[in-house]
């Protein structure tokens, strides 16, 4: 990544800046619609259509009442809330991290006796950068580790020492890196604040290692 910044770095910003204003108008247009409604207390079910009108699955199969359908399970669960405490109108609408810290769902951990589970309380700073006046990026393993295991990300992924790995905005928009995950099955890229959650000259919390500076 960095040679092709020395390479021809100009267009790189640009097409970065192009990707990432096309995805904040994306974002603006998806969520105009609740700017104007108050918040909600509680999750409306209207947040889930129901599945015979979700256009994945069949409407006229008999069977198709045996589902339940996701509003009833999904609005007891902690809503997914922008940093307007408005409802999201991306992905399933779940904070599932605050889901499983609250004990609103309790997932069986393994299946086989022997499988070891880890959970590893570590935070990597994982900007480097200046960023400008975009907050930095920290990196959780707890949440991560009570879904994942080591292996689904070390060492291919990312490497076992913080500021190893390349990663960038532009890579991660492309679907590497955190966007393996992060717009597919885990909360999505147009939820910047979710990784970029600490201001600079915000203390880090403890637990934190992070990465040396980069001298350019
Ligand atoms: C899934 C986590 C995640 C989300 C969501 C996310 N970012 Fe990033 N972002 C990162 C990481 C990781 C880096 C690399 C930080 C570093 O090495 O300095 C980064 C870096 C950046 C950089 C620095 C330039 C670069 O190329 O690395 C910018 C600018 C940026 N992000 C903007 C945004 C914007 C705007 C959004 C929302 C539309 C966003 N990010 C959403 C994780 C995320
Ligand atoms: C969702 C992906 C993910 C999972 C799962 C994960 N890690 Fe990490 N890990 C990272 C990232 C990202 C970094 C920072 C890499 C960088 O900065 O280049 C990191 C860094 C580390 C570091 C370096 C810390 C330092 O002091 O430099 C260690 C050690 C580590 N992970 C161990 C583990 C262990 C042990 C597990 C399983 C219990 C685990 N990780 C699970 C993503 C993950
Ligand atoms: C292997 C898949 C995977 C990768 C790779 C991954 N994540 Fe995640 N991440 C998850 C899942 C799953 C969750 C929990 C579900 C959710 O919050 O949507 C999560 C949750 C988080 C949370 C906690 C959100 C909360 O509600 O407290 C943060 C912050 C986060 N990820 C940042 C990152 C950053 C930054 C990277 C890249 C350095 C990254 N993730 C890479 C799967 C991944």
């Amino acid at each position: 990544m960095d040679t092709l910044f020395c390479r021809n770095g100009k267009a790189m910003k640009r097409y970065i800046i192009e990707r990432l204003l096309a995805i904040c108008v994306g974002l603006c247009i998806a969520q105009s619609p609740s700017a104007v409604e108050p918040a909600p207390v509680a999750a409306p079910p209207s947040n889930w259509l129901p599945l015979a009108q979700d256009d994945l699955h069949d409407p006229s199969n008999p069977r198709l009442n045996l589902l339940q359908n996701p509003a009833d399970v999904l609005s007891l669960l902690p809503p997914d809330l922008d940093g307007n405490e408005r409802y999201t109108v991306v992905g399933n609408r779940v904070r599932w991290v605050k889901a499983l810290e609250q004990g609103y769902i309790n997932p069986r951990t393994n299946i086989y006796p022997e499988t070891k589970i880890r959970v590893l309380d570590l935070n990597v700073m994982i900007t480097k950068r200046d960023t400008g006046e975009l907050p930095r990026v920290l990196f959780p393993h707890k949440p991560h580790t009570a879904w994942l295991d080591c292996s689904n990300c070390h060492e291919w992924l990312f490497k076992s020492k913080a500021g190893a790995t390349p990663i960038s905005m532009l890579a991660i928009l492309e679907g590497e890196y955190c966007g393996r995950c992060h717009g597919a099955v885990a909360f999505p890229l147009t939820q910047c604040q979710r990784c970029h959650s600490v201001p600079f000259g915000q203390p880090l919390p403890p637990n934190t290692v992070t990465a040396p500076a980069k001298t350019q």
